[in-house]
């Protein structure tokens, strides 16, 4: 199976004006322009259309950082799937931050994934163990339990087969993100398979070919291990993906395999 070779980076709340978003979406634009892999920024809600704008005539994908688990109504703060469809290709969801700080649990994720995949939108579930389920050697269960609920409301919603098109997940353990501490390949690699596994008990098999990232502390000094090792389809990037020279110099070094 050749892999799909996708790159995100996940901007956060970050930068604080809309001239240094659509600067930094124009330094991603140009130099994505010469590479083979999927290139994708996800900038704050507010700067997404001028990115869009700054993006359009580039091969860099825009996505949106999170969505509403409801199509519409008085949801004061959120940010419906249909409103962001126009504007970028997909969404991320169940972001460990969104989970941590604006209380998403499982049951909202899946709603989330469900209602971006319903607008037309790729839909990018993150899922992850923190470090005392790391360290009890939880993981495993804890990633089958985050993915349950999403793979069951997939299963469930996707009649024709044609949203698991365009699902996608990331692997982001907690204790990786923003903390300089990354997964091995070959930790990567084992709680891969085992999302792999997940996908398949909870869902039909013909869909075990969604891509999967890795999420978390990814630099360019240290994707090589995780390319060549971990088992992945591409990475999600926070803090590296704010240099602009940083994220293509990890993207340069995603060789097709
Ligand atoms: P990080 O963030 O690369 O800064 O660790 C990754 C993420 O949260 O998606």
């Amino acid at each position: 199976m050749t892999r799909a070779r996708i790159v995100i980076g996940n901007w956060k709340m970050n930068p604080l004006t809309a001239a240094a978003a659509t600067q930094l979406a124009r330094a991603a634009g140009e130099t994505a322009a010469r590479s083979t892999v999927r290139v994708g920024v996800a900038p704050p809600a507010l700067f997404i259309p001028a990115v869009s704008e700054a993006l359009r005539d580039s091969k860099v994908a825009v996505y949106g950082q999170d969505v509403s688990w409801e199509a519409k109504g008085a949801f004061t703060g959120q940010i419906a799937a249909p409103m962001l469809t126009p504007v970028v290709t997909g969404v991320l969801v169940g972001h460990s931050e969104v989970r941590r700080y604006l209380g998403d649990d499982d049951e909202r994720v899946a709603k989330k994934l469900i209602q971006a995949l319903r607008a037309g939108l790729e839909a990018v579930l993150c899922v992850g163990e923190r470090e005392d389920e790391y360290d009890a050697g939880t993981t495993e269960d804890v990633l089958a339990a985050q993915l349950a609920p999403a793979l069951a409301a997939l299963s469930a919603a996707d009649a024709d087969g044609r949203m698991s098109e365009r699902f996608v997940i990331a692997y982001e353990p907690v204790w990786a993100i923003g903390t300089g501490r990354n997964a091995t390949g070959a930790t990567c690699a084992e709680t891969v398979a085992a999302i792999r596994d997940s996908v398949v008990r909870f869902w039909p098999p013909r869909h075990a070919s969604a891509a999967i990232l890795y999420g978390g502390s990814v630099t360019p000094e240290n994707i090589a291990d995780l390319w060549s090792n971990g088992g992945i389809d591409g990475f999600l990037v926070g803090g590296a993906s704010l240099d602009s020279s940083k994220f293509v110099a990890i993207y340069e070094q995603m060789r097709p395999a």
